[in-house]
């Protein structure tokens, strides 16, 4: 499990730059904002939200919504904290501290109701027991709702050199490309549990995948 030391150590002066720097190679994180299908009064949750990026965008877009963020990472926290106030968006923008495999809507969020959506964004690669997140996303949302997830994929359509490249540079970064996970969720679809839809950007530089579960 990756502690919340190890993520503050990373994040403790880059999040300071964050946005800025990630804008050029996060792709695909706005469509993904456009796509989720979203009804008015929705709570939304996203799962290893860093800077609150994602959400202040979200928030924006659909003022009928409730926006939620959870991050293992205290300063990734102070920084979203920051800009959602500046955004004047804190009572839309629910932030929390919790790791996404421990996540309960009743104990991290002291909601009644499951969420009618979560995603996340370049956040699976980095969370070492993926599997347990992607079952606590599940079972804190509501029937036949589904979770999004946008992250780096096998860059299959790009050049070689490329690959070689974006993979020795994630690393730097405990990025990891696993598609592990993209069998995992064809597996779940082959079982019942939901369907999966899958899309590429850009060459399979990065998918977005939509799981909505079946009951
Ligand atoms: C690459 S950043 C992406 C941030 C944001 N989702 C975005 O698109 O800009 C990944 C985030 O996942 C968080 N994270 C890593 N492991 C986690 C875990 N087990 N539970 C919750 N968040 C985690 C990190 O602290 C970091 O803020």
């Amino acid at each position: 499990m990756a502690t919340t030391e190890e993520m503050d150590a990373m994040y403790r002066w880059t999040r300071y730059v964050y946005d800025i720097t990630r804008k050029y190679y996060l792709l695909g994180r706005d469509r993904l904002l456009r796509d989720m299908e979203l009804k008015s009064g929705d709570r939304v949750l996203e799962i290893g939200c860093g800077t609150a990026r994602n959400l202040i965008r979200l928030a924006k877009q659909r003022p009928d919504i409730h926006c939620y963020g959870l991050d293992v990472s205290t300063e990734m926290l102070a920084t979203a904290a920051a800009k959602v106030k500046s955004a004047g968006l804190e009572s839309r923008i629910m932030l929390q501290h919790c790791f996404a495999e421990q996540l309960d809507h009743r104990a991290t969020f002291g909601l009644e109701e499951p969420f009618d959506a979560a995603f996340f964004s370049y956040s699976l690669s980095m969370i070492p027991p993926w599997a347990q997140a992607i079952d606590a996303a599940l079972a804190n949302l509501k029937p036949r709702a589904a979770f999004y997830v946008v992250d780096f994929w096998d860059q299959a359509d790009l050049p070689a050199w490329f690959q070689v490249i974006l993979k020795r540079w994630l690393e730097l970064f405990h990025v990891h490309y696993r598609p592990e996970l993209l069998d995992h969720l064809r597996q779940m679809d082959a079982q019942g549990i939901g369907k999966l839809t899958l899309h590429s950007v850009g060459g399979r530089y990065a998918y977005l995948a939509t799981f909505r579960k079946s009951k």
